[in-house]
């Protein structure tokens, strides 16, 4: 089989992830402190796939194309492709045609997170050459996905977000392909929501009798779409990260798995992982608790914080009840207020979502 390419789908608007999404692409949504797509590139790069497209929409391609660089930063060659209008994810495939040729690939939705990495999974496609390899696994509400019905370990049929799924396997993010995919989405008619669908294009190549493998994902797959999703996400690389604590700690206590990264400064704090802390935070007098990710030039003071996501610069300052599961974007300030009289005031943006104590 020839070199495999890769093709990471990086167009989505997330509009589930509101209003994070509304300023920036929710494939640079940081998980433990780096953008969720780049764990894609770099699985890639690590199962050897190293000639990667990157599909993009007009409105976040810049933001996207500035993150990954020329792809150097990963060891791959990176090829941005735009996707004018939102059409499917087969019709992204078509989008990406010029790039692919007739190359077998590797196709990943850039909001994807699959801990297993793909080389077991690249070496499996190589070796027993089907026409197309789909990876599943058991969900507790497959309605919110592509859903695909086995009879004998063979691919029986495939629906799209069914309203009364036959099975409990979802479609994973994550396909290996040969260029019978490019026929197959040229085939297809767009689905009931008007996409040119993944998963009818796949039908179609079982439909004509082709070979579509599949395979059961035992490790953890996080599609990261919600910002539930997006927590467990956090927690379950977080549970991975060693301790590597370079930036300046003054009167502070630091348990277990913490990194600090050089330039980020504690004080009176104490951080119990595991946690990330990025370059240029400010922690004083505050507990950082489990499962937080705290990005770069954020600032915590006088607050209490666990199992959470702050992103580049948000604050928190002088709160009186801990801040859990939460979701802070870049730039955002929650402070306590000293004015009188004491009310609760807001500017908060476009789908923004607050939970008082
Ligand atoms: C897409 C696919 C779906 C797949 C899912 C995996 O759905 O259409 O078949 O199961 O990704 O993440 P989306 O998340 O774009 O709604």
């Amino acid at each position: 089989m020839p070199q495999l390419k890769g093709l990471i789908l990086s167009g989505g608007r997330g509009t589930r992830l509101r209003p994070i999404t509304h300023t920036s692409a929710k494939q640079l949504v940081p998980v433990a402190n780096q953008p969720v797509l780049f764990y894609g590139i770099r699985s890639m790069v690590e199962a050897g796939v190293t000639d990667i497209g990157i599909i993009l929409n007009p409105e976040t391609g810049g933001e996207i194309r500035d993150a990954c660089g020329d792809g150097s930063q990963f060891g791959a060659r990176l090829t941005f492709i735009e996707q004018t209008s939102p059409d499917g994810l087969a019709h992204a495939v078509l989008t990406a045609e010029p790039f692919l040729g007739d190359a077998p690939f590797v196709m990943y939705l850039g909001d994807n997170l699959l801990q297993g990495g793909l080389t077991g999974l690249v070496q499996q496609f190589q070796a027993n050459q089907p026409d197309a390899m789909i990876l599943l696994q058991p969900v507790d509400d497959p309605r919110q996905y592509g859903v695909a019905e086995l009879r004998d370990g063979r691919v029986t049929r495939l629906v799209e977000k069914p309203a009364e799924p036959k099975s409990d396997l979802a479609l994973v993010g994550v396909y290996l392909f040969t260029k019978r995919i490019l026929e197959a989405a040229k085939a297809i008619e767009p689905s009931p929501r008007g996409e040119l669908e993944i998963t009818d294009a796949i039908q179609w190549i079982v439909d004509q009798g082709d070979r579509v493998e599949p395979h059961v994902v035992h490790g953890w797959w996080k599609d990261t779409g919600k910002l539930a999703d997006m927590l467990e996400a956090n927690r379950l690389i977080l549970d991975v990260i060693e301790r590597r604590v370079d930036g300046e700690v003054v009167d502070s206590q630091i348990d277990g798995r913490v990194v600090v990264e050089a330039g980020a400064r504690l004080e009176r704090a104490v951080v119990r992982g595991p946690v990330v802390i990025g370059a240029g935070a400010v922690i004083t007098d505050s507990y950082i608790g489990p499962y937080s990710s705290i990005a770069a030039g954020a600032v915590v003071e006088r607050s209490e914080v666990e199992h959470s996501i702050l992103l580049e610069r948000a604050q928190l300052i002088g709160l009186e009840g801990r801040i859990e599961s939460s979701l802070l974007g870049r730039d955002v300030v929650v402070r306590r207020g000293e004015r009188t009289p004491r009310a609760y005031r807001f500017m908060v943006g476009d789908n923004s979502e607050i939970e008082i104590l």
